[in-house]
């Protein structure tokens, strides 16, 4: 089951001054996770990858990158995944929830099929690999879980109706998670992207409901073909976002959540002024259910 690349070909980044750290990064057969692990094999540090096929593009390094199987259409599987990655160095320090894909639809067209993939993949696969690595870094008492969600875990659009969910219930739970383990020395990060220039709206990763009802032409079948212009056109540099990820998992003080790129920080703007406004003006029925202090 395990993949050993056996020869370098790569120069590593010796200039740093603290041991390699131990990065276990889901998906990196393509896109962000691709460029993440390639990014972090140059500086020096330690892969451990998954992907579906076993495989990656990356070059060949001595003893620095693993690659291992994993579907997450089976999410328990995750859990097998950390204990072999265990083994391999003793530790693991980082751990990137990567591995993911949309599904475009309205919420009426999407099947029971397509959406409980769909969560199992997004959500129940992260939550079961995070179950089963909480337990290494509580030992260790440090280790970072980066979670990658999207803008539209942030500000949803019609179309993206349950990738959004998926990508809000992994949102609520690294919250929540980031209190929990904090004083345990844990770090938790969401990555919050707007559209990068992967494979994501590619045929090979995103998935369209598959029925169509035309009542939704105007909503969710316009982001559709929004969507379907776009890909290869995407503003995003998946290299700089690598280049991200590393520098918050190198901060000292990580963000619990990072937008990453313009079009994901105008649309959250846009979002959050939007809701401000409405709490504004609901203020007094928000306040008004209130028990009298009396009571
Ligand atoms: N690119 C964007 O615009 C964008 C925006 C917001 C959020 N994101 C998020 O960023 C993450 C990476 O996406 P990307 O842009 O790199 O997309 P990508 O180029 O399509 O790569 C997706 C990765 O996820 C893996 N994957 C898909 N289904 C899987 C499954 N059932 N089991 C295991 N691995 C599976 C793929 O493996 P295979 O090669 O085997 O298919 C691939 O490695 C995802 O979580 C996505 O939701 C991306």
């Amino acid at each position: 089951m395990l993949r050993r690349l056996e020869t370098s070909s790569e120069t590593p980044d010796t200039s740093m001054n603290h041991p390699p750290k131990v990065w276990l990064i889901t998906g990196i057969s393509r896109g962000l996770g691709l460029e993440l692990a390639r990014a972090v094999l140059a500086k020096g540090d330690l892969v451990i990858g998954t992907a579906r096929s076993g495989k990656t593009p990356l070059p060949p390094e001595t003893g620095r990158l693993h690659v291992l199987p994993l579907d997450l259409t089976v999410p328990a599987k995750a859990r097998k995944i950390v204990e072999i990655a265990h083994s391999i160095h003793g530790r693991l320090d980082v751990v990137v929830n990567n591995a993911g894909y949309g599904l475009l639809g309205a919420i009426e067209e999407c099947s029971p099929e397509e959406f409980a993939r769909l969560f199992d993949v997004n959500f129940f696969g992260p939550l079961h690999l995070i179950q089963a690595v909480l337990p290494i870094l509580r030992e260790q008492r440090s280790g970072h879980i980066v979670n990658l969600s999207s803008i539209a875990g942030v500000a949803p659009g019609a179309g993206s109706g349950l990738y959004a969910a998926s990508k809000f219930a992994l949102e609520g739970m690294s919250q929540v998670l980031a209190q929990e383990v904090k004083p345990l020395g844990i770090k938790v990060t969401v990555v919050e992207p707007g559209v990068f220039r992967t494979d994501f709206l590619d045929p090979t990763s995103i998935h369209n409901a598959s029925s169509v009802i035309p009542d939704y032409a105007s909503t969710s079948g316009k982001t559709i073909a929004y969507l379907d212009q776009l890909a290869g056109k995407q503003q995003g540099d998946p290299v700089k976002a690598a280049e991200a990820i590393i520098r918050v998992v190198e901060s000292p003080e990580p963000p619990l959540q990072l937008l990453l790129g313009s079009d994901a920080l105008n649309r959250a703007q846009a979002r959050f002024d939007e809701r401000a406004e409405e709490i504004k003006q609901w203020h007094s029925v928000t306040t008004g259910t209130d028990l009298p202090a009396s009571a």
